[in-house]
């Protein structure tokens, strides 16, 4: 009988449910789209429960859609948007608080006290993580501070902490199963991702009871089955990870050396480095890739906040363009920049500046720009940033990349992998399924249950769509990065 793997994306701006086939191929795709709740500048919720029924409400679409019944699902793999955090009362299952995403700001000042105290370098060496609001453990910390009587419930161990994976979970197994894996965990500042375990020095700093804390667990094995009455029958849930980890799994990015850059709201470049655990002197995030069968892979991440992002600002905030598509002719309607530079530091700058307090600038106008400037050096901004992780993992990890692996929704402007292609000086290669974060999962979830045999099976499947060549001189890729580079240090020093 033909059975099929059942994907769930929880993702920032959406939850999405794919099902793939044995090769590899998408049968169908639901989508939901989620509310987003910004309660004060700089504050980004999401209602927890939301997640669950959007989540679970597309699940059962995308069964409906091709008449499948639960017994033709042989696993569930889930990836999930990363570091959000959730808590819950393990009795009631009731979230106390909206999801506090991982755009959130709300506690950029405890991490600078954080930092002030000196805890980077412990944080760094133990977690991989640089101190910032980014991650789950201040959120977590800001959560039991400020909900009444939540930490007096947390030391009782009335209450559960997850990340969206975990809340998934917990709601799938009926309260059954509280655990994580260690791509999820890496992600939260609280876990030692050398000894695989919660720290202890990590939560005494953060002031977080280990009672909260779900179980860890690796990326690809039977954790548990849905609950009795969920679906018509008792499905496996075989596969976690954070979406970024199971989209370079999804673009099968599984050799150290390899990488992939995700362009959605944001861009996350992921690097394998394969069992080496590589600190960065550059800023850069040391993550569990996955963990397999008792094998670990590590990456190293930069994770960019504004992408896409900047797009949709042309259309929402400028008004440029009317729909996001058209940036791609409007961009093309000038040969180049006409040096304009774009620094969208809307929200300060990721990685590798962390820099909080920076702002977007637009840089060299002059009066023959126009409108085609302002959007190219919007596009260019996307590469540009991309470029700058680039060469900080390139000095991190003395691997030079030989290609980059491209997925997400900007992937498919063709202007702008040409671009990314000349600035690094390397080929960009977009897959023939650029929905690779899914199908991560379905992979980690499919390898757990011998739907697929082997990472060699999986990576015998991936196909490329087009390969972008480099077309500039090295002389002119370095004149265009100096003056980004002046454009950046222009958002630094208001
Ligand atoms: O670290 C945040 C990342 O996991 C969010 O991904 O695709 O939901 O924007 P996405």
């Amino acid at each position: 009988m033909t059975k099929y793997i059942l994907a769930f994306d929880q993702g920032t701006t959406s939850s999405r449910s794919i099902i793939f086939d044995r090769n590899g191929n998408i049968v169908t795709v639901a989508q939901k789209e989620i509310t987003q709740i910004f309660p004060q500048p700089g504050w980004v919720e999401h209602d927890a429960d939301e997640i669950w029924s959007s989540q679970i409400g597309v699940a059962n679409e995308a069964l409906a859609r091709i008449s499948l019944k639960t017994s033709d699902i042989a696993a569930i793999g889930i990836s999930n948007q990363r570091e959000t955090t959730i808590i819950w009362d393990r009795k009631t299952g009731k979230p106390l608080y909206n999801a506090i995403v991982w755009q959130d700001r709300r506690t950029a000042a405890d991490c600078d006290e954080l930092k002030a105290s000196g805890y980077e370098t412990i944080f760094q060496h133990k977690a991989g993580l640089v101190i910032d609001a980014y991650f789950s453990g201040t959120k977590l910390k800001w959560l039991l501070d400020h909900i009444p009587n939540a930490r007096s419930q947390a030391e009782r161990g009335e209450l559960a902490f997850g990340t969206v994976d975990s809340w998934l979970i917990w709601k799938l197994t009926q309260g059954e199963l509280h655990i994580t894996d260690v791509t999820n965990a890496s992600r939260t500042l609280l876990f030692n991702i050398h000894t695989q375990q919660w720290d202890d020095e990590l939560l005494s700093i953060l002031d977080i009871p280990r009672y909260l804390l779900p179980q860890v667990q690796s990326s690809s094995q039977v954790y548990g089955y849905t609950s009795e009455g969920l679906f018509g029958s008792r499905i496996p849930i075989a596969g976690i990870a954070g979406d970024q980890q199971a989209a370079t799994f999804g673009q099968v990015s599984l050799q150290s050396g390899m990488a992939k850059n995700t362009y959605g709201t944001g861009c996350f470049i992921v690097l394998n480095t394969g069992n080496k655990l590589t600190l960065s002197n550059h800023k850069l995030l040391t993550t569990i890739a996955w963990r397999i069968n008792g094998r670990t892979d590590y990456a190293l991440e930069g994770s960019i906040f504004i992408a896409g992002a900047v797009v949709q600002w042309l259309r929402d905030g400028l008004g440029i363009i009317k729909h996001s598509a058209e940036v791609e002719s409007l961009a093309g309607s000038v040969p180049n920049n006409g040096g304009v530079y774009f620094v969208p530091a809307f929200v300060g700058l990721g990685a590798p500046y962390w820099d909080s307090y920076a702002r977007g600038t637009i840089m060299g106008l002059s009066r023959g720009s126009t409108s085609g400037h302002i959007a190219r050096a919007a596009l260019e901004s996307i590469a540009y940033q991309t470029a700058d992780v680039i060469d900080a993992m390139r000095q991190d990890s003395q691997l030079d990349l030989f290609e980059l692996r491209v997925d997400g929704g900007a992937s498919g402007n063709d202007l702008l992998m040409q671009f990314q292609a000349d600035i690094l000086g390397v080929p960009i290669v977009r897959p023939k399924i650029t929905e690779t974060t899914a199908l991560g999962a379905a992979y980690l979830a499919g390898l757990a249950v011998g739907y697929w045999e082997s990472e060699a099976e999986i990576t015998s499947q991936w196909q490329a769509e087009k390969w972008f060549e480099p077309t500039i001189s090295h002389d002119h890729r370095l004149t265009l990065l100096d003056s980004w580079h002046q454009a950046i240090a222009q958002t630094r020093h208001r």
